[in-house]
This record gives C-alpha cells, sequence and structure tokens, in this order.
C-alpha cells in the first residue's frame, strides 16, 4: 500500500508516496523551498504542491520540527512562532480538500522509519534517535514503543541549550573542526546516557552521510552509536507510516 508523506524541514518541504512494504520512496521526491518566514499558511500552501505535484489523493503524513500533540503545534523552536496552537492537520486539509492529514514531530517520524526499515530493526530496550540540523531532534523508543516529543536537544549543555552548542548549524556557525564538534556531541551523549542509559543511539540529519568523520570520534561512550540508515527520506517515510497506523 502507498500513503503520501511530507517533512518540513527549514530549508525545503519534501515529499512523496512512501511503499509502505518496502519502507522506501514510490518515486522520486518532490521539493519546494520553504518559505521564509515560515508562517502557517505560507508553509501550508508548500505542504499542498507538494501532495498536488503527484496528483495524489488520499491519507497524507507530514512532520512539523516542534511538538505536537494531537494535532496541534506546541512549540516552534526554530520555525515562525505564529505555529504555536495552530491545529496543522485541519490547516493543511483545507488546503486539500479535506485529505485526512496526520501530523507528527520530524525526529519521531525519522525515528519510526529507522525502527522497522532502518538502523534500529528489531532492537529491544531504550533507543534513542537523534536528528542533527538546524537543531537537535530526539526519539525515544523502548523496546520499540515511541515516547512522543521528547524534545532532548533542549537539555543543558555547557550552559546553553544542547542544540545551539552542538547541531550541525552551530558546527557551521562556528566553524568548528569534526574534531572540535564531535567533542559537543560526546558529551551530549554522555549526559543523556547518565539521564536514560539507552542500549543504542541512532545518529540522522543530513550529516549522517558523513558518519566516518565524527562516529570513530564518540568515544567514552557505553552505548553503542549508528548512525541512520534512511538519510534523507526517514521523515517522509516516518510520516506515511504513522499516517497509515491512524
Ligand atoms: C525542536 C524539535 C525538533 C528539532 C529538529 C528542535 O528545535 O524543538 O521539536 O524535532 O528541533 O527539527
Amino acid at each position: 500500500m502507498n500513503v503520501f508523506g511530507v517533512d518540513i524541514g527549514g530549508s525545503g518541504i519534501k515529499g512523496a508516496p512512501v511503499d509502505l512494504e518496502r519502507g522506501d520512496l514510490a518515486e522520486p521526491r518532490h521539493k519546494v523551498l520553504t518559505p521564509h518566514p515560515a508562517t502557517p499558511d505560507g508553509v501550508a500552501g508548500c505542504v499542498a504542491e507538494v501532495v498536488e505535484h503527484f496528483g495524489w489523493s488520499g491519507p497524507v503524513g507530514v512532520t512539523f520540527p516542534g511538538v505536537v500533540t494531537g494535532s496541534t503545534i506546541r512549540t516552534a523552536a526554530n520555525v515562525d512562532k505564529g505555529w504555536i496552537g495552530v491545529d496543522a492537520a485541519a490547516l493543511i486539509g483545507e488546503r486539500l480538500s479535506g485529505m485526512p492529514i496526520t501530523v507528527l514531530n520530524d525526529a519521531d517520524a525519522a525515528g519510526i522509519a529507522e525502527m522497522t526499515f532502518g538502523a534500529g530493526r528489531g532492537r529491544k530496550g531504550a533507543v534513542i534517535m537523534l536528528t542533527f540540523g538546524t537543531g537537535i531532534g530526539s526519539a525515544l523508543f523502548t523496546d520499540g514503543r515511541l515516547v512522543p516529543n521528547t524534545e532532548l536537544g533542549h537539555l543543558e549543555l555547557d550552559g546553553h541549550e544542547a542544540e545551539k552548542r552542538a547541531s550541525t548549524k552551530a558546527k557551521e556557525d562556528k566553524d568548528l573542526s569534526w574534531e572540535e564538534w564531535a567533542h559537543r556531541v560526546r558529551k551530549y551523549l554522555a549526559h543523556l546516557e547518565m539521564l536514560f542509559s539507552p542500549e543504542l543511539f541512532i545518529v540522522g540529519g543530513g550529516v549522517s552521510r558523513k558518519a566516518e568523520k565524527f562516529v570513530p570520534l564518540l568515544t567514552d561512550v557505553r552505548a553503542e552509536i549508528v548512525p541512520a540508515e534512511l538519510q534523507n527520506n526517514a521523515g517522509i517515510v516516518g510520516a506515511a507510516m504513522a499516517a497509515a497506523a491512524r
């Protein structure tokens, strides 16, 4: 069965029909640039454009880079604050002639996809998926079940929010070397390990494509650390899976 998945990111809004048996895109994805500011109306219009590009009609799953309860947006750390309190499924559904819309946190979506089709397949115990990008997203699983909206990127690290110190945006803004950045990520993982004692960390986001540059530097952490396998498409696949599970 195919279900449509859309991933709302800071730079692009990407989507495609997803083949849920294979956990992969059924067609090459379509991407439009995220409007700035990323207001609810502007972003909802872009989501509709991506879905309509495929002539799709049916259930649609959508990721959002903030806390989502039901389908209401509760936080917007790196997008327009006008999202807070918005029923995102209702807003997007209006643009798509009433198609059923499911909305969930972006890292939760990526984690769901990795746990079924990627690096977390069959893994028991506590597993933490982290997405490194503009912010740091987190998804916590116990025996394969998601604890939604964990927001571990906002824990404190060296007197600052962890995502301000250890996201890939922080690496770029401060022009950190792989060693300097890995040092911060290592400290962050050690803190998470102290709190949650996971069996496994899955490191995702665009940077997972360069895993060999920094994963070997993440020493002194007991848990296994592996790069995400679905890379750029994890959010789209997880969004479609969440829509299908409703
Ligand atoms: C948000 C999270 C999101 C993460 C990655 C954080 O700033 O609070 O909800 O998952 O960025 O986009």
